[in-house]
């Protein structure tokens, strides 16, 4: 790899499967030290391990981008772990069929499953960024 991150640290959310693993992967290839969140705390410490395992830096940290006091504190982590954050890639998100979407058409959909791809999608993106430009 060209080292085209050497001396960054990153924070990947939904790093725990995925688009988001490949991209803390690909992150550490490149020289950065990765801050790997997602909700599920077992997807996290598995892609640790893989960046580990390859001889890069990486912490696990488990949160739910949707709980501003949850992405408060997975920012905090990040920069307490690697004493600063030149990185973003707001990843974690889901897709209609994981809201029982699926095969729905935009009149058919319930109001709760709209409701929470806002919240994954859209605000849990703001929530995150506005606590890592901070
Ligand atoms: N795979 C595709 O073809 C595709 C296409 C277009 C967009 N996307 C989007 O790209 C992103 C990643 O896709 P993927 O295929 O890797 O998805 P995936 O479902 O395999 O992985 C998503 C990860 O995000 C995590 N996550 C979900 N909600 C979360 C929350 N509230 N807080 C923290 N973590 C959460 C999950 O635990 C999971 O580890 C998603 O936003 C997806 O909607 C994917």
């Amino acid at each position: 790899m060209a080292g085209m991150l050497e001396g960054k640290t990153a924070l990947i959310t939904g790093a725990g499967r995925g688009i988001g693993r490949a991209a803390a992967l690909l992150f550490s290839a490149e020289g950065a030290r990765v801050a790997v969140a997602d909700q599920m705390a077992e997807g996290a410490a598995e892609t640790v391990a893989l960046i580990n395992k390859a001889g890069g830096q990486a912490l696990a940290i488990t949160a739910d981008v949707t709980k501003p006091g949850e992405v408060a504190s997975m920012v905090s982590a990040a920069v307490s772990a690697f004493g600063r954050l030149d990185c973003a890639f707001n990843n974690a998100g889901i897709a209609g069929y994981q809201v029982g979407g699926a095969g729905k058409k935009t009149a058919e959909w319930p109001e709760e499953a709209f409701d929470r791809m806002i919240a994954v999608n859209l605000k849990g993106v703001w929530l995150c960024m506005r606590a890592e430009l901070e």
